[in-house]
């Protein structure tokens, strides 16, 4: 498939302003803006296609999939995102409260596109687990990067041939010590499907927790 407006190297973004119940129900940072997620979803898919995030949070992708006349899917772990989310829907079916680390036990369509930013976690001082919602305390960065890996591999498993995975993902930095977490998941994301390049998100202003912040794209292999 050849994109249908090819984003440019950087993309420049002004912090959006939080509404209030994201404010009091996410951390700085963990929701992406709409428009980055439609200058994305306009480049890697077409109208009516299926757009599949497995870590829905605020519901920024899907509801930029239904502005841009896509359709939607999407997994969440925290029960009462999946109902604020469902509210932002025309239709709340698309959101399944579910745990993409177990995608396999649901019964879930062929995708055309998988749009997603996953939930963070800093390689130390770091006990609450990403993939439980940061629910539990067993965290552990390597175990992390193992799980996250899985949860993309079923994702381009259920993309159909040709379709994009698109990773918003970020290198981040917490008292002086520096967490490559996008070369981290790049290093295993490139033996699950053909990587084909980096955005970098330029934000302004720039947070102060984060080194750079890029979107990363790959293709299934055929
Ligand atoms: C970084 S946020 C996604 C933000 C989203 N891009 C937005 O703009 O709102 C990651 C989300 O993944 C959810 N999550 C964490 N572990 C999960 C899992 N195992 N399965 C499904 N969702 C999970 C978290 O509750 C959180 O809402």
């Amino acid at each position: 498939m050849s994109s249908i407006a090819t984003p440019p190297n950087v993309i420049h973004l002004a912090k959006p302003t939080p509404s209030r119940h994201e404010l009091t129900e996410f951390e700085d940072g963990e929701c992406y803006p709409l428009e980055l997620a439609d200058i994305l979803i306009n480049a890697y898919s077409r109208p009516g296609e299926l757009v599949f995030d497995p870590f829905v949070g605020s519901g920024t992708t899907l509801v930029a999939a239904q502005a841009a006349g896509r359709r939607g899917l999407g997994l969440e772990i925290h029960a009462e995102r999946v109902e604020w989310c469902r509210a932002r829907l025309d239709d709340p079916s698309w959101v399944r409260h579910g745990d993409a680390t177990i995608m396999e036990a649901y019964t879930l369509p062929t995708v055309d596109l998988v749009l997603t930013s996953p939930p963070y976690m800093t390689r130390l001082h770091h006990p609450e687990n990403p993939l439980t919602g940061y629910q539990t305390t067993d965290g552990d960065y390597l175990r992390y990067l193992t799980e996250l890996a899985n949860v993309f591999k079923s994702a381009v498993a259920l993309l159909r041939p040709n379709g994009k995975l698109v990773v918003n993902i970020a290198n981040m930095i917490d008292a002086g010590h520096v967490t490559s977490l996008a070369w981290d998941m790049a290093a295993r994301l490139h033996t699950i499907a053909d990587f084909e390049r980096e955005i970098v998100i330029d934000w302004e202003p720039a947070p102060d927790w984060i080194t750079m912040d890029y979107c990363l794209v790959y293709t299934k292999r055929m």
